[in-house]
């Protein structure tokens, strides 16, 4: 067990904080400059600031905690791709929402988790535009800071069972994979997540609805928070989801998935149980939830 979480804890919320002073400066420039790449195709969006936090987040763990091992977001895609060891290891999302802050829809945040012994031990989200973090250690709980608030436990009300799919508040996403197979593959699964059950077409759920914040940490932490019942996604990347695993964890949620990341607010759901033809049997669906598993195709 890493002793020193707690310090580890103070260390990273600083550095998100940092981080987000210049995610603020940057989404002013960026929207004004529109000075944007792109990795896979012209949606997968990165830009000089993602890699300019991750820069100034990697500089500082490595000068701080100089055994520590770092995976992040931008230096992967540049080719460092450290193996996943039982190393105590920072895994990082710059901004998480990069689409987000190339529009200035506030839901971007900096996703900084620690793995230890190949398992999420401690996750910060900080979303700058909004000023809330959120913060775990494995076994001491999750908080969200609003503000200059007091850290509150998550999630913010006592979760009651979710009695059905029909009762849920989803969060998904729609991806960057735009061939007419993995998009129709996603709006078919939201079809049945939403549809009418008696239509005799759709065989849906008829859930309360879908959202969509564009960033998986995001969406982990609101289903933390207890404001999502379910967050489905696919294809997500370690660094997207290892601080919102913890987070979730904590507030006594469940995160599963060998197929495709699911959090729960409930822990009495197995997803996979109550959505079978959801979340299992599509071939596209690729885990990609940590750098060295098979990627999407
Ligand atoms: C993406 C967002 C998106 C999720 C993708 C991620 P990025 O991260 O979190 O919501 O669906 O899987 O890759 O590119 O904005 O850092």
């Amino acid at each position: 067990q890493l002793t020193e979480l707690r310090s580890i804890l103070t260390f990273t919320v600083k550095l998100a904080r940092t981080a987000g002073t210049l995610m603020l400066e940057g989404s002013q420039a960026i929207q004004s400059t529109l000075d944007i790449d792109s990795k896979v195709n012209s949606i997968d969006l990165v830009t000089e600031y993602d890699i300019a936090v991750e820069n100034l987040v990697m500089n500082e763990i490595k000068r701080e905690y100089p055994n520590f091992k770092f995976i992040g977001e931008e230096s992967y895609s540049s080719g460092t791709r450290p193996e996943l060891t039982d190393e105590p290891t920072f895994c990082v999302d710059p901004i998480d929402g990069t689409t987000n802050f190339v529009h200035g829809f506030p839901y971007i945040c900096i996703s900084l988790g620690v793995i230890y012994q190949k398992r999420p031990v401690l996750g910060v989200i900080y979303n700058p535009f909004l000023n809330h973090l959120y913060t775990a250690i494995e076994g001491q709980g999750s908080y969200l800071t609003r503000g200059s608030g007091q850290p509150m436990k998550l999630p913010l009300a006592s979760p009651k069972p979710l009695p059905a799919l029909s009762k849920a508040l989803i969060a998904v996403e729609w991806g960057s994979a735009r061939d007419v197979q993995a998009i129709s593959a996603r709006s078919n699964s939201f079809l049945r997540l939403t549809g009418d059950p008696t239509d005799g077409v759709s065989g849906g759920r008829m859930a309360h609805s879908l959202r969509s914040l564009g960033s998986a940490a995001l969406n982990l932490a609101v289903v933390a928070q207890g404001a999502f019942d379910l967050y489905w996604d696919i294809g997500c990347w370690a660094w997207d989801v290892c601080a919102g695993v913890v987070i979730v964890q904590e507030a006594g949620g469940v995160v599963t998935g060998s197929h495709a990341v699911l959090a729960a607010a409930d822990p009495s759901i197995d997803p996979f149980k109550v959505t079978p033809e959801i979340l299992t049997g599509r071939k596209y669906l690729a885990v990609r939830r940590l750098p060295d598993t098979p990627q999407e195709t």
